[in-house]
């Protein structure tokens, strides 16, 4: 693959695919992370003297202009953190983007609006999709591939349209594949793995090809409770997917016979409400139980004070851990305690930490933790997760030759 130092930029259009795609409530951006992320490859274009045009999507617009998915804080922010200012482009391929394009001098940057506010950007049609890509490539002369969150999907920008310009592979996307790398080739053992997150059925590939490589998998969130049901536990009103207590009993069963210890919660918090993420109102019926005793009028919102300690003794030696999914509704200070404390057992540990896209991501930068005491901070959840399971991504495969 091509890197930055290999184009020659200078008084070119850069096309840079960004993943900008920030969590935002009321219209202010609420963890700046993949921003700050991406900074530096624009910056080290703007330092060439690129005129670079910035492009990302942000949440899942349905192929149309919807306002509250506008990408307008994000070139604020972006324009704060590269400490220069930032054009914005009302469009992603029209009127607004071309002029804001043309108007670019040397080392001057734009963000153009929401791709997914294009149809073709997500289209399962190849002409569709390359309808838009060719568009957007009549805005720019060089293409660098740099949003590692979205390389796992063949969308125009990711995919089709490296094939249209002479492109390279973004500092951040290098930096993410070294350190999954290490994950994935002669990994330092023991080889600890935490996945939380809503739902077991995201995570299916991932446990199935973890199962011949990690040592101990902790499991949290609330994909726990289908792993609790199949158990044969009561889970009351938690999470629960019935349709893979199968699927989770066979990867339960291999993980047996080929020695990987699976670490399950061992007492939950629980409670009749789920609680407000936005007022932080206290919730007055939460309680601490054993798993295996989870009132049927409950559900479980975090790992209880045993499990915390429980994980922290299982990362504790460990030589290398990878973290996807927060293992509780950290938005809410009561059922932050187990993001807490497996952030905590990571920093404890002298292992390689790796955390692993949005949602674990985030909580470690809105519990306030000092990221850079982290081995790896990743922009990619699903991206991260996919390259793990040994898939081909295409946003990587369309930037190789
Ligand atoms: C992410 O948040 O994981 C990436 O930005 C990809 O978003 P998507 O799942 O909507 O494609």
């Amino acid at each position: 693959m091509k890197t930055i130092e290999d184009l020659d930029v200078a008084g070119k259009r850069v096309f840079v695919r960004a993943d900008l795609n920030v969590p935002l409530s009321d219209g202010r951006i609420t963890d700046d992370g993949r921003i700050r992320a991406v900074a530096p490859t624009i910056a080290k274009l703007v330092q060439r003297g690129a005129r670079v045009v910035v492009a990302s999507h942000l949440g899942r617009p349905k192929g149309e202009p919807d306002p509250q998915f506008s990408l307008a804080p994000v070139a604020v922010r972006l324009g704060e953190v590269l400490g220069q200012s930032v054009s914005f482009a009302t469009d992603t391929v029209g009127e607004s983007a071309k002029a804001t394009v043309a108007a670019l001098a040397d080392g001057e940057v734009t963000l153009l609006e929401n791709l997914r506010f294009n149809a073709g950007e997500t289209s399962k049609d190849d002409a569709e999709r390359g309808t838009f890509a060719d568009r957007l490539a009549a805005l720019a002369d060089l293409y660098v591939g740099d949003g590692f969150g979205a390389v796992h999907r063949k969308h125009a920008s990711v995919y089709d349209l490296p094939a249209r310009l002479p492109h390279a592979v973004g500092d951040l996307i290098a930096t993410e594949v070294a350190v999954l790398k290490r994950l994935t080739e002669d990994v330092a053992r023991p080889y600890a793995v935490v996945l939380g997150g809503a739902k077991v059925s995201d995570k299916l590939g991932v446990i199935d090809s973890l199962l011949g490589k990690a040592d101990r998998i902790l499991i949290g969130g609330g994909m726990a409770y289908t792993f609790l049901a199949a158990k044969g536990y009561e889970v009351g009103i938690s999470l629960l997917q019935k349709d893979q207590i199968d699927n989770v009993k066979a990867y339960m069963k291999r993980a047996e016979e080929s020695g990987v210890e699976f670490v399950l919660p061992v007492d939950i918090c629980v409670s009749a409400h789920f609680p407000d993420t936005k007022t932080h109102a206290p919730v007055p019926d939460f309680e601490i139980v054993d798993a295996d005793k989870i009132p049927a009028i409950k559900e479980g919102l975090d790992i209880g004070p045993k499990t915390r300690e429980l994980f922290a003794s299982k990362l504790a030696d460990a030589a290398t851990v990878f973290w996807n999914g927060p293992v509780g509704v950290f938005e809410h200070p009561t059922f932050a305690e187990g993001c807490k404390a497996v952030a905590q057992a990571l920093l404890d540990s002298d292992a390689f930490t790796v955390v692993g896209g949005g949602d674990s991501a985030a909580a470690v930068r809105i519990l306030g933790f000092d990221e850079t005491k982290f081995g790896h901070i990743s922009t990619g959840g699903g991206a991260s997760l996919e390259y793990l399971e040994g898939k081909t991504l295409p946003g990587l495969a369309a930037l190789e030759g």
